[in-house]
């Protein structure tokens, strides 16, 4: 037996593999750096789902047509509970997609955060949401739903860096859940909403908001390593810090610090992030001398989504934007394995008196 299942291998897969030694990603026969910079998010999905998608070429209008028919059919009439956060939000409305495992459900699942990301944060502030244009590729009408202005193509690129960057590594916990509810064929609407769920998390997903909340309470360089200190003192983790796998750097880290270098972003944040990460890095190689403690992505995620508009609240459904692919990939890989997962468990609790 092994506590979280580390070192188990659960699953062969034509997706993806992390190499946490080497801290290298490789998705479908694509090393991460050729991929980050260089692709969209429209061209992962056909890589990774293309034999589904009627036709490569037409996915870009096959997604904005599922885009359109999404805000018209959910969003239009969508009343949510403002006690829920986005990405409560987020997964309820995706819950309204009819279950199913054919092409017309993937392009909704694949179009679902895009358009519900952007409309639950306006309705949050008593805004009207704004309609998708299905001319655009997926990044620059997230952008433009978001900010309700056209982004630049630096903006558009930056964001599709992130998306594909995120698409898909391995069996994560996310992944991992979408593959158990695969795998009982209760469909890729279920499926996704049990990536949702497993993903907002903070030791999965939901940990970019708090390194947001981390940069913003150090304030300025020289403040880092006394309230880093402060932060492991009490017992915290450092957010953005340590992997389950890498024992390296994650690479992804590195992709994502090069799109934020691109986009021209504030060069004062990145600067105070720089600081943050160096100190956090040395505190932790201090403090935890035994264990290989790295920047992982969710450090630069925080800074690129942010210099991209998106609120902090919002960062893990921009991240289930990104993985929804892998999701789905992996679901139907599952599904085409044919195999229910059920592990076994050791009963340790009381056992019945022995009758007299
Ligand atoms: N800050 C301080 N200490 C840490 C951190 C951290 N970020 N990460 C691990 N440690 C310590 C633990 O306290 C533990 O110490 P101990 O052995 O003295 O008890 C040791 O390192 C091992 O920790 P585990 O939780 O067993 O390691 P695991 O491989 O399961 O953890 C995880 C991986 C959950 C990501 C962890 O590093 C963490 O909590 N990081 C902070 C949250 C975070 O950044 N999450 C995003 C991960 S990336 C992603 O999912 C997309």
């Amino acid at each position: 037996m092994s506590d979280g299942l580390e070192n188990v291998v659960a699953a062969h897969t034509v997706l993806s593999e992390v190499d946490g030694a080497a801290g290298r990603l490789i998705i479908c026969g694509h090393s991460l750096d050729e991929l980050a910079g260089r692709t969209s998010f429209e061209k992962m999905a056909v890589m990774m789902l293309g034999d589904l998608l009627p036709d490569a070429q037409g996915v870009p209008a096959a997604l904005g047509a599922a885009r359109r028919e999404l805000f018209e059919t959910i969003v239009a009439d969508a009343s949510l509970p403002s006690a829920l956060g986005p990405v409560e939000q987020m997964r309820a409305l995706t819950a309204l997609i009819p279950d199913g495992e054919d092409a017309a459900t993937v392009l909704k699942l694949l179009a679902a955060p895009a358009v519900f990301t952007p409309a639950v944060l306006r309705m949050a502030k008593g805004l009207a949401p704004i309609a998708p244009d299905p001319t655009l590729s997926q990044a620059a009408d997230t952008l433009r739903m978001l900010t309700d202005r056209a982004p630049t193509p630096e903006q558009a690129a930056a964001l599709d860096t992130y998306l594909v960057t995120v698409a898909d590594h391995g069996l994560n916990a996310s992944t991992f859940a979408a593959r158990v509810v695969a795998s009982t064929r209760a469909g890729l609407v279920s499926a996704v909403l049990a990536g949702i769920g497993a993903l907002k998390g903070p030791l999965h997903g939901g940990a970019p908001g708090p390194v947001i909340e981390m940069l913003d309470a150090i304030g300025a360089p020289q403040n880092a390593r006394p309230w880093l200190e402060a932060a492991l003192d009490r017992g915290d983790r450092l957010m953005g810090f340590g992997h389950r796998i890498y024992r390296v750097r994650d690479p992804r880290a590195d992709a994502l610090k090069g799109a934020l270098r691109q986009l021209g972003a504030d060069a004062g944040r990145l600067a105070l992030a720089e600081a943050v990460e160096q100190a956090a890095l040395a505190i932790l190689r201090e403090r935890k001398p035994g264990r290989t403690l790295e920047t992982n992505v969710e450090f630069y995620t925080a800074l690129l989504l942010e210099a991209l508009g998106f609120p902090p609240e919002a960062f893990t459904c921009v991240f289930a934007l990104g993985r929804t692919t892998g999701w789905l990939a992996h679901a139907r890989e599952q599904i085409a394995g044919g195999k229910l997962i059920r592990p076994q468990s050791v009963y340790v609790g009381p056992r019945p008196q022995a009758a007299a």
